[in-house]
């Protein structure tokens, strides 16, 4: 199959191009790069051995996007590209919904144009907003607490209208929980600029003392050792889960959300002390005040995707540490 990836060059994205290469299919990426370097297609390249085609462009270009679609002949589209920190909506949420929802009907636009119906859509478990029952199966009822989040919630509606105006249309809404990991390679990662919004590349990042310690948010949660858990899914699972989706595309019409989890939740000191043992670092840690908006608990009912997919998380904790340590050792000697 002939997939255009937005968002190509970005953390999910630049995994999900090296599986559905090496599955066979023609990959091109599409990015502006206003999260992410295109350092990442040498390193892809080294990977699967083949370079891959690049087209740098925001995804508000229509034209850009719809010529991309027409001269690769373009059969499906996953679509990852958007902002995603959550604090940062909070304070710029123009511009998350300009990039976010924006961006998301200039694609759309693009596609019907171009006649491509099917379309992977990067949503997240954030759309399930406070958990009213665990796990969260796709059943539970949707909310959001920031521009982030609504912009996700929006994209998913407006998604569902798309597929039920005409029949042709084959849509997968993906909810992720908590990608972490990176390919085992070391050659690419999650590598974010200034400090981290997320748990393990903050853990990494203290573990290979470039911050001196980690800031646990809270230990007076209802969980086993007060502190937040959450469904760490390994990124190259989470690329399979899109090969998976794509496949299940093929085979069915319609609008569809779908749980990328692996059912199982991790405390902030399970990952710290599952990454000491991964990096054979100490991982110092200091209890802080909760911060604002988290929730206690997180985690998935992946059955639907093992329904549907026939796909399921396989990596274990101490994969998703050992290859995000494999990474930051990479950055360390001047990766990217
Ligand atoms: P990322 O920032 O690494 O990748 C996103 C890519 O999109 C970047 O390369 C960026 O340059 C590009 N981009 C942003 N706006 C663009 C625009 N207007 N036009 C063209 N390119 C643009 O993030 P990621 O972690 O790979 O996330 C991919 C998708 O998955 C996002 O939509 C994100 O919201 C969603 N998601 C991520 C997580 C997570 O924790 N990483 C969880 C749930 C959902
Ligand atoms: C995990 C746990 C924190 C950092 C966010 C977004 C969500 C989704 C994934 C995109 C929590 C604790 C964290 C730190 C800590 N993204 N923590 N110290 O909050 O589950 O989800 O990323 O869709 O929308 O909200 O992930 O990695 O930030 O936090 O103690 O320095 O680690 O309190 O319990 P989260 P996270």
């Amino acid at each position: 199959m002939n997939v255009l990836l937005t968002g190509g060059t970005g953390y999910i994205g630049s995994h999900t191009a090296v599986v559905l290469s090496q599955l066979g299919h023609e990959v091109v990426l599409y990015d502006n790069l206003s999260n992410s370097s295109d350092a990442v297609l040498e390193k892809i390249a080294q990977i699967v051995g083949q370079d891959f085609p690049f087209v740098r462009g925001d995804v508000r270009d229509t034209e850009l996007l719809r010529n991309t679609l027409a001269s690769h002949s373009m059969d499906a589209v996953i679509h990852f590209a958007g902002l995603k920190a959550v604090g940062e909506s909070v304070a710029k949420p123009v511009d998350y919904y300009a990039n976010n929802v924006q961006g998301t009907i200039s694609l759309l636009q693009a596609m019907q144009a171009q006649q491509v119906k099917s379309l992977v859509f990067s949503s997240s478990a954030t759309v399930y907003g406070q958990p009213q029952y665990l796990p969260l199966d796709e059943n539970h009822p949707t909310s959001a607490t920031n521009p982030y989040g609504r912009s996700k919630l929006y994209i998913e509606e407006m998604l569902k209208d798309v597929a039920s105006s005409d029949h042709g249309w084959r849509i997968a809404c993906l909810r992720y929980f908590n990608p972490v990991g990176a390919h085992q390679s070391g050659l690419i990662g999650e590598n974010p600029n200034g400090l981290p919004n997320n748990l393990m590349p903050y853990i990494a990042q203290v573990a290979a003392g470039q911050r001196s310690e980690l800031g646990v948010f809270g230990d007076d949660y209802p969980t086993n050792d007060g502190t937040g858990v959450r469904d760490y899914i390994h990124v190259m699972d989470l690329a399979e889960g899109h090969a998976a989706a794509l496949d299940f595309l093929t085979k069915t019409t319609g609008w569809h959300a779908i749980n990328l989890g692996t059912g199982k939740g991790y405390s902030v000191l399970e990952m710290v002390g599952a990454f000491e043992r991964a990096s054979s670092r100490k991982v110092p840690y200091r209890m802080t005040s909760r911060r604002a908006g988290d929730v206690a608990e997180c985690y998935a009912n992946p059955k639907r995707a093992g329904e549907l997919f026939k796909w399921t998380a396989r990596r274990s904790l101490d994969d998703m540490c050992a290859s995000t340590w494999r990474f930051q050792q990479s950055v360390e000697l001047g990766g990217s």
